[in-house]
């Protein structure tokens, strides 16, 4: 296949481009070299490519900086992504537009499942659902893929096991919340599930995590007894003690329904942080 990646360069870009799809015939995209906000840039690229799929993986991750310019916020993850899909749609090549947990509102008390309502709270979460409103409606064959807590080796988020144990070593305790609950999900396992998800040709919605889910206290605690740092005191705290401008949605698991049904699942997440842990 000839598969475009925009963020070439981001966790799971990268992962798919030098990891996973090492087989195909791969261009890609990315800062400072190509900007998805300029269209006729990203419209020739793609458009120079031919690609029969574009994996949409930029993003403006940074969701407290999304809160403080949520107008640069949908530039980049709303109307960029209406240029991706407008380019996919000019040479007929599908696309996958990789998405959120945030989307949904974190009220519920079962994980969320692909057909349920979203509901933004926070301008990250905003303009991610915008991006799922373009592809949507400008393609008839697009995958939206919505993973959670992503990580990857070289991860600076505090989702990536290898930067908790940093902090853990460098401040000696940490203060973690307890109410803040998703599915920890290893890059290299998700791009597995993308690479198997773009062969079925079953456009649609899809949720794909590491199978299970938890808080972010336990996560971390399972992170430091996997490497050997269950002495690390580990306070827990709530999210309003720990205020920030972004509040993320509390209760946000998602399940996996609809690839499930194609045969494509991942691991449990505790085998994936310890696989993650000892590549380190
Ligand atoms: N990270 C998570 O925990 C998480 C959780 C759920 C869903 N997701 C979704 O998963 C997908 C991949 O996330 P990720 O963690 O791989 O993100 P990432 O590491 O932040 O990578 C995104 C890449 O896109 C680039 N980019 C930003 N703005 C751009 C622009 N205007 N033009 C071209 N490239 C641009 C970034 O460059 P700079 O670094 O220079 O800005 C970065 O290289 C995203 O759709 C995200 O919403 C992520």
């Amino acid at each position: 296949m000839r598969i475009f990646i925009t963020g070439s360069k981001g966790q799971l870009g990268r992962t798919l481009f030098h990891q996973t799809l090492t087989g195909d015939t791969l261009a890609g995209c990315d800062l400072p070299e190509l900007d998805i906000t300029d269209r006729q840039a990203i419209d020739a690229a793609i458009a120079d490519f031919a690609p029969d799929v574009v994996i949409h993986c930029a993003v403006w991750s940074d969701v407290d900086g999304c809160a403080r310019d949520p107008d640069k916020a949908y530039l980049v993850n709303g109307i960029a992504t209406q240029n991706v899909a407008l380019a996919c749609a000019a040479c007929n090549a599908a696309m996958v537009y990789v998405s959120t947990n945030e989307v949904f509102d974190g009220t519920a008390t079962q994980p969320y499942r692909e057909w349920d309502p979203v509901n933004p709270i926070n301008p990250y979460a905003k303009s991610k659902v915008a991006g799922e409103w373009f592809a949507r409606n400008l393609l008839t064959r697009f995958y939206i893929v919505r993973t959670a807590w992503l990580y990857t080796a070289g991860g600076r988020n505090f989702s990536t096991p290898s930067r908790i144990v940093q902090v853990a070593d460098e401040r000696g305790a940490l203060k973690v919340v307890t109410d803040e609950v998703s599915n920890p999900t290893y890059a290299l396992d998700l791009a597995a599930g993308i690479a198997a998800l773009i062969q079925t040709g079953a456009y649609g919605i899809y949720h794909l995590t590491n199978a299970g889910y938890t808080s972010r206290y336990d996560y971390v605690r399972e992170v430091l007894r996997l490497a050997g740092r269950e002495h690390v005191p580990v306070e827990p705290i709530s999210l309003d003690d720990f205020q920030r401008p972004s509040t993320p949605p509390r209760f946000a698991p998602l399940a996996n329904t609809a690839a499930a049904a194609l045969g494509i699942t991942l691991r449990p997440w505790q085998e994936a942080v310890a696989e993650f842990l000892r590549a380190q």
